[in-house]
């Protein structure tokens, strides 16, 4: 247990930087929490009209989640901790999650988990992972909701797992998906109220 709880101290560690912060900041694309939604998340520096800078954000802070997860896994694998790889990996990847969501650096103020999430469950459970990202993208298709796209996904990736991974992966995904919904209050209120924004609409 003493090594989980390094892996979980390593991933929410790695899982803390606020990357769509950083690259925005080091773009002078301004403080990405006072645009669009304020969230530091990839969706949201796409409403700066920078791609290159919201796909860098997507791909960082999800690879951060995977990791975090791959890292922990390998090393209690090379310490020859028995059968603990597996649990290693969930907790530093949903560890990472927290992080990103509550970052000591940012008052604990972060980001909603998606991307990170959709990391961990690529490596942590890849075939979870495609069917998340999978539903992830035919929501966005559908209904260009980012949010909606996101608790579709990350709702699906416990029930997946129950049939494509073990009860342990579906455990900890469920508790990354009881946390999104948490984290997407304010999209929901949106949501039901017809004000949420869509991919590719312009700024209000
Ligand atoms: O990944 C977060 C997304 O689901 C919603 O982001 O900026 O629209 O609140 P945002």
């Amino acid at each position: 247990t003493a090594l989980l709880a390094l892996a979980a101290l390593g991933g929410y560690l790695l899982g803390s930087i606020p990357f769509g912060l950083v690259i925005t900041r080091l773009l002078g694309l301004g403080d990405i929490r006072a645009i669009g939604s304020g969230n530091i998340g990839a969706t949201n520096v796409l409403r700066t009209g920078n791609k290159p800078a919201a796909l860098a954000t997507l791909l960082l802070d999800s690879g951060k989640g995977a990791i975090a997860a791959l890292i922990a896994r390998f090393v209690l694998a090379a310490a020859d901790v028995d059968g603990l790889g597996i649990e290693a990996g969930l907790a530093a990847g949903v560890a990472a999650v927290f992080g990103h969501n509550f970052p000591v650096w940012l008052k604990f103020k972060g980001g909603k988990g998606v991307a990170t999430t959709l990391g961990t469950l690529l490596a942590t459970a890849w075939p979870v992972g495609l069917a998340a990202c999978g539903l992830w993208l035919l929501t966005a298709v559908v209904t260009r909701f980012s949010s909606l796209s996101a608790l579709v996904a990350l709702t699906g990736a416990p029930v997946a797992a129950w049939f494509l991974a073990t009860p342990v992966h579906a455990a900890a995904f469920a508790l990354l998906a009881v946390l999104a919904w948490i984290r997407h209050r304010e999209n929901l209120r949106r949501l039901l109220n017809g004000t949420e924004s869509r991919i590719g609409a312009k700024k209000k």
